[in-house]
C-alpha cells in the first residue's frame, strides 16, 4: 500500500454492496465459492496488481463464479492493459470479469517526490463518486 488510495475506494465499493474489505493474506480470502460475486483491487506497480493479488488468484481453494477489477494507478487510462495480467489469472480459474474500474492515485514514487507526485489528492470527490456508480452497477449484476 503506497498512500492508501485503493483502501479508499475499496471503502466506498464495500460500503455501496454491503460487504467485508479482506487483504490478500487473510486465510478467508482463499475460499470465496459461496460468494456470487467479488472483487479484487489494489495500486498498480509496475504496470500490474499488487503480487499478493496475483499470487492469491492463483492459489485460490474456491473460486467465486462472479468478479469485478478494481484499482488506483498513477496512469489510470491504461486501465485495460495494467489489469490485464489479473483479468488473465481471474480468467483462467474460470471466474467472470462482470466490470472493472480504476481511477488516478496520487503517485510520488522515485523522482515524482521532487514535484509533489502524479495526481496529488487523488482519488478525489469526483473519483469516489464514479466508484459509488460503479457499485451501483455491480449491484445490479446481482439482481
Ligand atoms: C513502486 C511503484 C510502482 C508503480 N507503478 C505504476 C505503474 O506501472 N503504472 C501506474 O499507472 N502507476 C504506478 N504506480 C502508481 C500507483 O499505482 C498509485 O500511486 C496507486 O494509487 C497506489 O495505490 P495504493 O496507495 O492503494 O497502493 C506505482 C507506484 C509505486 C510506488
Amino acid at each position: 500500500m503506497h498512500h492508501g488510495n485503493t483502501r479508499r475506494v475499496a471503502e466506498i465499493l464495500a460500503d455501496a454492496l454491503g460487504v467485508d474489505i479482506l487483504q490478500p493474506l487473510d486465510p478467508r480470502s482463499k475460499q470465496l465459492g459461496a460468494s456470487a460475486l467479488v472483487g479484487l483491487g489494489s495500486g498498480i506497480y509496475y504496470g500490474r496488481h499488487h503480487v499478493s493479488l496475483l499470487r492469491l488468484v492463483e492459489t485460490w481453494i474456491e473460486v467465486p463464479p462472479k468478479v469485478f477489477l478494481f484499482s488506483t494507478a498513477g496512469l489510470p487510462f491504461l486501465r485495460y492493459w495494467q489489469h490485464a495480467a489479473l483479468r488473465r489469472r481471474v480468467q483462467k480459474q474460470g471466474c467472470e470479469v462482470v466490470g472493472e474500474f480504476c481511477c488516478a492515485g496520487w503517485d510520488s514514487f522515485g523522482p515524482l517526490w521532487l514535484i509533489g507526485g502524479l495526481n496529488r489528492k487523488r482519488p478525489n470527490e469526483s473519483d469516489l463518486r464514479r466508484a459509488r456508480k460503479f457499485a451501483e452497477e455491480m449491484a445490479r449484476v446481482l439482481r
